[in-house]
């Protein structure tokens, strides 16, 4: 039996936009580039597509199944599980917090950014202009004693864009956001990777990313950013799919959907791929330099790598216009997925209306964001707070997950049941095998050699005090919270999710759409 008064997608592909809408995003566009070429070029896509079937879409069906079985936020749904298994439901909702108030930053980045392409405002020195002119930032971590107007008033639009979206709902908001999103980002991406392949050079960047350095496969690490890059990309271990599954009908095909999503954010993130290094291929031969001399990963290459080619390319404003306009459609769809998790778990936890859900915990993330990021300092933080999150956060979280649900609850195969039920492509035994046995060995294997180089050197050779509480301590206060939270007795709220049914306790709140 449904939960009737439950919010609901008004169409399949309603659900599937914003599933996908979820999955690309910042990850996709400069995120996979450059791990993709640091770890192998064309050797890292047999890693990454190895994790893409063997941990990616079992965990996409996983989270599914269990958002789609008990109509619930993750708290709730993993209640429904088993009680004190709703402590992985409350850490996935702090992750979303944590990424939620630094993702915002760089969409906000990518904002300003469309306005400086138009006059090319970096000058000659794209690195002194994004670090220095633009985000001021200090000269070492740890440090905040000024604020940076010209990160906050683009934080701040794109802030209240995203609460005005959740406000408006499910169907009226989310999905037809991302129904309007998605199209006009594929519009833009295909005009830009258009481009970026008829530039000089281009193929010389393709070629670096491509060319496969096949001794790479031995080395753990690479297997390592593999998995990472799916779990981020796809958004998964966030408790983002359970939400948003959340609000299927109860017929859906659970398997069909996961493999659409799955396999669309994967093209995007080689499309983007592609893009990028036909880009720096330009460059790099118009400087008469090899491709791996301009490449720079994660926020450099899309804020001074990107700048840089812009400057040296006929007509380059409007492709800076399209490449971060492009950046910020991604992001904001992403965002919505993010705080939607956080707004949707208070929700179905205290039984409050969607509008001071959105403002009172939507607000609350944006207030952390808009205080701790556009700050001299603010750089350094998201750097830290995004990798650590993301490492002992997202990827720990999805371990916990397989192990909890797998081998602790045994509760694979009543949730195979529940998926077959209603999907048009039956999960058979692999899908057992994926999360019962490969990714907890594959991601139990990734933590202790993540753990490993974390001791071995300090992240980005940061001093390790700074490290010790915007690194370890923010990572270690979402599990801390997740726990907290859970112990609170649930009284007085809507009450959880049954375990083995999906009826859960209808909110009032939740019909007034
Ligand atoms: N999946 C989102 C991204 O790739 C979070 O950025």
């Amino acid at each position: 039996m449904s939960n009737p008064s439950r919010e609901q997608w008004g169409s399949r592909s309603g659900f599937l936009f914003a599933a996908i809408g979820s999955a690309i995003g910042l990850g996709n566009i400069w995120r996979f580039p450059a791990v993709a070429y640091e770890n192998g070029g064309g050797a890292f896509l047999l890693p990454y597509l190895i994790a893409l079937l063997t941990a990616g879409i079992p965990l996409l069906v996983l989270e599914y199944s269990i958002g789609h079985k008990f109509r619930k936020s993750p708290p709730a749904a993993f209640r429904g599980l088993a009680k004190p298994a709703q402590a992985i439901g409350w850490w996935q909702v702090a992750i979303c917090f944590v990424i939620a108030a630094y993702y915002a930053v760089i969409i906000a980045w990518a904002l300003r950014y469309i306005g400086f392409s138009l006059g090319e405002q970096w000058g000659d020195d794209a690195d002194a202009f994004f670090f220095g002119d633009f985000l001021q930032a200090a000269e070492a971590p740890g440090t905040v004693s000024s604020y940076v107007g010209g990160v906050l008033w683009p934080l701040i639009a794109v802030w209240v864009v995203v609460l005005a979206i959740l406000a408006l709902g499910i169907r009226n908001g989310v999905e037809k956001a991302n129904k309007l999103f998605i199209p006009l980002l594929v519009v833009f991406f295909v005009v830009l990777v258009g481009r970026a392949l008829t530039l000089d050079g281009a193929w010389t960047g393709l070629d670096a990313l491509f060319t496969p350095d096949w001794s790479v496969l031995g080395n753990g690490g690479v297997w390592v950013a593999a998995y990472g890059q799916i779990f981020f990309s796809l958004s998964i271990g966030f408790g983002i799919m359970i939400t948003y599954a959340s609000y299927l009908r109860q017929r859906s095909d659970l398997t069909g959907s996961a493999l659409v999503a799955g396999f669309a954010n994967s093209s995007f993130e080689l499309l983007a791929g592609i893009g990028v290094f036909a880009t720096l291929g330009f460059m790099a031969t118009a400087q008469g330099v090899a491709v791996n001399e301009v490449t720079a990963a994660g926020i450099g290459l899309a804020f001074v790598a990107f700048p840089t080619v812009i400057s040296e390319m006929p007509l380059g404003g409007l492709f800076g216009v399209l490449f971060f306009a492009s950046l910020v459609v991604a992001g904001l769809t992403s965002l919505i997925s993010i705080v939607q998790v956080v707004v949707s778990a208070v929700r179905d936890r205290t039984g409050i209306g969607r509008l001071p859900a959105v403002l009172g915990v939507g607000g609350a993330i944006a207030l952390v964001s808009v205080l701790v990021f556009p700050t001299d300092g603010g750089v350094y933080l998201l750097d830290t707070a995004d990798h650590f999150i993301n490492q002992y956060g997202i990827v720990l979280a999805g371990l916990v997950v397989v192990v909890v649900v797998g081998w602790v609850l045994r509760r694979l195969p009543s949730l195979q049941r529940h998926a077959n039920e209603t999907s048009a492509v039956p999960l058979g035994r692999w899908w057992l095998v994926c999360l019962g046995a490969v990714t907890p060995l594959v991601l139990g294997w990734m933590m202790v050699d993540s753990l490993r180089a974390e001791f071995a050197q300090n992240y980005e050779d940061y001093p390790t005090g700074f490290l010790l509480w915007a690194g370890w301590g923010v990572a270690g206060a979402a599990l801390l919270v997740g726990v907290l939270v859970s112990l609170v007795p649930w009284r007085g709220g809507p009450g959880p999710a049954s375990a083995g049914s999906d009826t859960g306790a209808v909110t009032r709140e939740e019909g007034k759409n």
